[in-house]
């Protein structure tokens, strides 16, 4: 056992009780409406913040939408829990970067997520060019408001497992070289090519990484039929990808920090002839990251990727609260509410035992 700080955390592998500093997710689809209610407690029971993904229908374009949603998302959380929605701003072509400015200065909006247009869900408006956004990545250079990207290129000729790769040298290379100071988060990172990439980059340029990318590959939707809740976007690669996630969030590098992903959609619009893409891992997201951290030798490790990496990229403060996670079997329910969750029906080793 070791101290730090006022928190004792215990570190030895063959522990009962992993007592970790209060992690934050950074990146959430908390949805809005009926299915915002069902999903946000998931969240805000085991993390203090969120950067919440603004692709509702119609999109968070303006510091008026962005501060409404936060109220919304404010208004569904249970009141005893502690728990802050980190907005962000969906980028269109064209959008001023006066409103980026004004809605980061005003503090609604943490952060701005470009979405290529037709890239995943409600990405329709997304951005064609990035040449089409060069007000809003110099507003954000300038200013130091950090950039989310989802990194898929959306051309039908290149093979949907190539198009987070294929992105990194026909959009993101360039994005960098143009704006060297702009801090970039490249989402839910899938292959050993955005690994190489970040770690290869700057200290502006990091990357978040889901439980699920982390924890199975391409095979699993294919196990015996196809498995539509383990569709999701960027879509799930080869094994030699996921080890190169495994290796990257577990190494103890700063640029790789927490982000699920969580992203509910009703069973019935996944399991259809054309189904959705997201996983729903946020009421169960510790669990399978100390799952994967606990196979790879590295639970000393999860603390830094959790909960201290983020806020240090993002300039803000690390949370003060704790949360404790004790090794015992949990089972992870087949259905909640009308989302099937990942991991449904199997036990997992570690169970999320509050903050
Ligand atoms: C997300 C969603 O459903 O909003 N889906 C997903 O597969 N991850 C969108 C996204 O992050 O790509
Ligand atoms: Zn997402």
């Amino acid at each position: 056992m070791t101290l730090t700080d006022d928190r004792l955390v215990i570190r030895r592998p063959d522990e009962h009780l992993l007592v970790i500093r209060k992690p934050d997710d950074w990146h959430v689809h908390l949805r809005d409406g009926e299915m915002l209610g069902h999903v946000v407690n998931a969240t805000a029971r085991q993390f203090a913040r969120a950067i919440v993904m603004p692709n509702l229908k119609p999109p968070v374009t303006t510091t008026a939408a962005g501060a409404a949603y936060r109220d919304r998302i404010l208004a569904a959380v249970d009141p005893a829990l502690d728990f802050t929605p980190l907005i962000t701003c969906y980028l269109t072509d064209g959008i001023a970067g006066d409103e980026l400015a004004r809605g980061h200065g005003e503090g609604v909006f943490t952060a701005a997520k470009l979405y290529p247009a037709h890239a995943t869900t409600n990405s329709a408006h997304g951005v064609t060019d990035v040449a089409q956004i060069r007000d809003a990545l110099e507003t954000m250079q300038r200013i130091g408001m950090p950039l989310l990207i989802h990194g898929e290129v959306t051309d039908s000729h290149v093979d949907i497992f190539d198009r987070e790769a294929v992105f990194i040298e026909r959009t993101l290379i360039g994005l960098v070289r143009d704006y060297p100071e702009l801090k970039i988060v490249f989402e839910h990172i899938t292959t050993a090519e955005a690994v190489a990439f970040v770690e290869a980059s700057g200290a502006n340029v990091a990357a978040t990484i889901t439980p699920h990318h982390l924890a199975i590959n391409r095979n699993a939707m294919f196990e015996g039929g196809i498995r539509p809740h383990l569709y999701c976007l960027p879509v799930l690669k080869r094994e030699k990808h996921q080890l190169a996630l495994r290796k990257a969030a577990t190494s103890g590098n700063p640029k790789f920090f927490l982000g699920t992903d969580s992203a509910p959609h009703v069973a019935s619009t996944k399991e259809t002839a054309c189904g959705c893409a997201g996983c729903y891992n946020a009421p169960f997201a510790l669990e399978s990251y100390a799952k994967t951290f606990d196979e790879e030798g590295a639970l000393d490790r999860l603390e830094g990727f959790a909960s201290d990496f983020g806020p240090d990229f993002y300039g803000l403060p690390r949370n003060t609260g704790s949360v404790t996670l004790e090794r015992t079997a949990v089972t992870v329910p087949e259905r909640i509410g009308d989302v099937v969750p990942f991991h449904a029906g199997e036990t997992l080793g570690w169970r999320f035992a509050g903050a």
